[in-house]
């Protein structure tokens, strides 16, 4: 089965000022056409996706300088109500009609500062997919998890609860990102052998809750302090199809030669 690879830059809560967001984009997109390999920023199909996940306020503008390169751009986080009395929040209509392609559910971050549920994600999910957007659901053991031995038990209970209810089409425009919460912005990237017996491993928990053949065909990123040096032995990995990228995502110059990897 050939799965395109997928290379994800999720910025969090950076750069702070609309300017220092814009010369990341442009700074990007000037450098990865320089790089040797520049695969990935076409329209074929055997071709690397590039997204970019800017905070709410810079998405379009980051959108308007990326687009030309073939970048897609999406939204860290929506709410799962379509609208109202909510403040602070952000409808998956709202990013959809700026021209988000994506939207991270699950994320790590979301789970533990803003208690984000599975019971929550999976709404967030299907409501990413109800508007025509791909959710890229963030699974991932914690270190007290991973010290325990309960990595798989984790991922699977989490894929099953942040995932039911919804059908093999649609599985189709999901996207799986595991994160080793150890291994999130410490610099402790995952043995790359490691994070590719758990992505076999949620296949077949895929499998079991769809069947062989959508578990074979979802994309599955590895995300956890992926750097320029990291890359390219993560992406030798037969499960692993592509990075979902927080630090580096911020340097023009390392999430170009990520995007690139050899
Ligand atoms: O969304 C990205 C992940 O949380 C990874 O972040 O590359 O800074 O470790 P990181």
């Amino acid at each position: 089965v050939f799965r395109q690879p997928i290379m994800a830059g999720n910025w969090k809560m950076n750069p702070t000022t609309e300017s220092d967001a814009l010369n990341l984009a442009i700074g990007f997109c000037a450098l990865v056409d320089t790089l040797e390999d520049t695969c990935g920023l076409d329209e074929s199909d055997t071709c690397t996706e590039v997204v970019l996940f800017p905070p709410f306020p810079f998405i379009s503008k980051v959108k308007d300088i990326v687009s030309e390169k073939g970048v897609t751009v999406g939204a860290q986080q929506v709410y799962y109500e379509d609208k109202g009395a909510f403040t602070g929040s952000v409808a998956a209509s709202m990013v959809k009609s700026v021209g988000c392609e994506y939207v991270l559910c699950g994320h790590s971050e979301r789970r533990t500062l803003f208690s984000d549920s599975d019971v929550n994600i999976n709404a967030k999910v299907k409501k990413v997919l109800e508007f025509g957007m791909k959710p890229i659901l963030c699974i991932g053991e914690t270190q007290e998890e991973y010290d325990l031995g309960i990595t798989e038990e984790v991922c699977a209970m989490q894929v099953s609860k942040d995932l039911a209810g919804v059908s093999k089409k649609d599985l189709e425009n999901v996207v799986l990102a595991y994160e080793p919460v150890w291994a999130i912005g410490t610099g402790l990237v995952c043995d790359a052998e490691d994070a590719n017996k758990v992505h076999k491993f949620i296949r077949t928990v895929l499998a079991k809750m769809y069947d062989e053949e959508a578990a074979q065909s979802i994309r599955i990123q590895y995300g956890g302090s992926v750097t320029p040096e990291s890359v390219d032995g993560l992406m030798a990995m037969s499960d692993i199809d592509g990075c979902l990228v927080g630090g580096a995502s911020l340097f023009s110059d390392k999430f170009a030669r990520i995007c690139n990897f050899k």
